[in-house]
This record gives structure tokens, C-alpha cells and sequence, in this order.
């Protein structure tokens, strides 16, 4: 698969795993000049075995690249793990040092709100000793692949968000990712990039949390759980209507969402199954409530 590219960035990939491989190869698809970056061995030698460049370490040319950060950043209970980020940061860092054009850091990886203005930004600009937005550029491009799809949604994304503080960043990073289709966003935030980020799989997560404990409740009643959510998938606005409930800072009314919610926690009481998810979603709605101000009447 090959698709003519109008004009073809230098793009560097550093971590060359289940994104950073995924997004370089649907880049080189482009027409873009990939270079691929990993820090294992074995995985250097897989990918140079199926005859895709990889190195050690990056090398910066003479014209600006794209230097896509895609390395692991594990999280526990405890919070985001930076380690290996902020050593990609510092060795992309001493290149930009080194090199005499302006390139432009994009980090894929996933980071906390606000992991950009603390930790990204500080360390290049530590290890290269110029400023961001006059030395070289940051910009964050989120991914939201599917581990097992990965090189099948990276060539055919849903969705492409795009932050970057400079509007000539942003419009090069549109012009590569337009031709791959889909939505795209773009914003100057790079917090409000990182919050879609984490929301998006927050998201997914209380969904799939949400059935799960519907499922309980089914099998309290010998009922199947999954002919359930099969049928409320079809039937609930939630979702059927994309813009459904698609909001912040207003509470859920009406005659029949509090009323149901109430008697649907009381009833799983009775059968003694816990409904955590249920209660969370009356607490929330009640504190919203109570910091809304009430509808003006006349
Ligand atoms: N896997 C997914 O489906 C997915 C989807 C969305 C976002 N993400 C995020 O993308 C980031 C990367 O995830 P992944 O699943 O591709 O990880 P991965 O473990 O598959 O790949 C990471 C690669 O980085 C390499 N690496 C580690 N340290 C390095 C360093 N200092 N320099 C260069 N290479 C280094 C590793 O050898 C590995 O090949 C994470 O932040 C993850 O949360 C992953």
C-alpha cells in the first residue's frame, strides 16, 4: 500500500512498539522518509529483519524532522511512571543540542494532564539549551489505536487530535494526518490534549464497568446479562444519540432518571449485590445538583 504524499516530512519514531511501529509504517505508507528508534535490541534486530530501518539512537539531518516520542509511560495506583520518558526526552534533548535545524518533538505517548508544561518542555529545554517555540517546537498527538487493530487504525483513523502552541506546527501535523481521513481536532492546549487522552479511556472503562455490574444484577435474576446490554445498547439515548448526555456541569432530571436510579440500587440491596458504580452516579449527580443554580421561574 502506497498513497503519493505531496510533500514527505523526515519523521523519526522513538520506541518502536505497538504505536510508534503502527504510526511509522502508516506514515512510510504516505510517503513519508521514516527512521524508527528503539532502545531494545531484540527489537531493533525484529524490525530490521522485515527491512525497516532501526537505530539506537536518534539522528537528527540537516532539515527539521518530526520526532514522534512513543515510549512506554506505565502507571500504577500511585501515579504515571516518567522514567523512561523524561531518558527519551533527555537523549532527543542533546540531539536537538547538537543538530542545527529546528525540529519539532511530538509526543503519542499517553501523560497526565499537565506532563507537557511540567516534564516534557523543562527537560528538552534542560537538555538542549534552547527554548520551546524558538529553539525547537513540542506537540502532542494522543493516540487512540486499539492494541489489537493497531496498524489498521493507525492507516484508518477515527479520530486525530492535535495540539501544539504554534500554528505553523499545527497546520504541518494536520497536512500529514488529513490524507489518513477521519476526525481531527486541533487546539493550542497541550493539557486539553492530554485530559481527551485520559478522559477517552476513562470513558471506555466506566462503560465496560457499567455492564459488568449490570451483569451481576442479571445473574441475581437468572437473567442474561448479555441479551440485557445487547437490547439497552439499542434502546437507551446514551446510546443512540451521540450528543445524549455528551456535557458537563448540569445535573439529570426528569420523571423518570432519579426515580429509577433510587429504586434501582434499593432493589440490588435486596438481593445483596453491590451496585459501587450506581451509587457513584447518584452521589455525582447530586452534588452537581447542588452546585447548579436552579432553573430562573417567573
Ligand atoms: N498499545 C496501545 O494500544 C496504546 C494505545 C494508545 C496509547 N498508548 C500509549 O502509547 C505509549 C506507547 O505504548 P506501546 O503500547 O506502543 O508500548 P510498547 O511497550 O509496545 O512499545 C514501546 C517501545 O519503546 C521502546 N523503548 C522503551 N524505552 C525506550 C527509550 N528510552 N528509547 C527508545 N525506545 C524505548 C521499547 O523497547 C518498545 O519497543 C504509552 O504511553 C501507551 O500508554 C498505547
Amino acid at each position: 500500500m502506497s498513497v503519493a504524499v505531496v510533500s514527505p516530512e523526515n519523521v523519526v519514531i522513538v520506541g518502536a512498539g505497538t504505536v510508534g511501529f503502527a504510526k511509522g509504517r502508516a506514515l512510510l505508507e504516505h510517503g513519508h522518509c521514516v527512521n524508527f528508534v528503539d532502545s531494545s535490541s531484540t527489537r531493533r534486530g525484529e524490525l530490521i529483519s522485515q527491512g525497516f530501518p532501526c537505530d539506537e539512537g536518534v539522528e537528527l539531518g540537516s532539515t527539521s524532522s518530526l520526532i514522534f516520542v512513543c515510549v512506554p509511560t506505565p502507571a500504577s495506583s500511585v501515579g504515571y511512571d516518567f522514567t523512561i520518558l523524561r531518558e527519551s526526552l533527555e537523549h532527543i534533548g542533546c540531539k536537538l543540542a547538537a543538530s542545527v535545524s529546528r525540529h519539532v518533538v511530538v509526543v503519542c505517548s499517553t501523560l497526565a494532564p499537565r506532563t507537557t508544561e511540567r516534564v516534557v518542555i523543562p527537560t528538552l529545554e534542560k537538555f538542549s539549551g534552547g527554548a520551546e517555540g524558538e529553539a525547537f517546537d513540542v506537540a502532542l498527538v494522543p493516540e487512540f489505536i486499539r492494541t489489537p487493530h493497531a496498524l489498521e487504525d493507525s492507516r484508518a483513523p477515527w479520530m486525530t487530535v492535535i495540539a501544539a502552541r504554534r500554528n505553523d506546527v499545527r497546520s504541518r501535523l494536520t497536512a500529514i494526518f488529513e490524507p489518513f481521513g477521519g476526525d481531527i481536532r486541533v487546539t493550542n492546549e497541550s493539557v486539553a490534549a492530554e485530559l481527551i487522552k485520559v478522559t477517552h479511556n476513562a470513558y471506555n472503562a466506566a462503560k465496560i464497568s457499567f455492564f459488568n455490574e449490570m451483569n451481576r444484577l442479571a445473574a441475581a435474576v437468572d437473567v442474561d446479562g448479555h441479551f440485557v446490554a445487547e437490547v439497552v445498547s439499542r434502546s437507551a439515548e446514551g446510546s443512540t444519540n451521540p450528543n445524549y448526555g455528551i456535557r458537563g456541569g448540569s445535573a439529570f432530571g426528569g420523571a423518570c432518571l432519579p426515580k429509577d436510579l433510587d429504586g434501582l440500587i434499593a432493589f440490588a440491596e435486596t438481593l445483596g449485590v453491590e451496585v459501587p458504580v450506581l451509587e457513584a452516579t447518584r452521589w455525582i449527580n447530586q452534588s452537581v445538583a447542588a452546585e447548579t443554580p436552579p432553573p430562573v421561574t417567573s
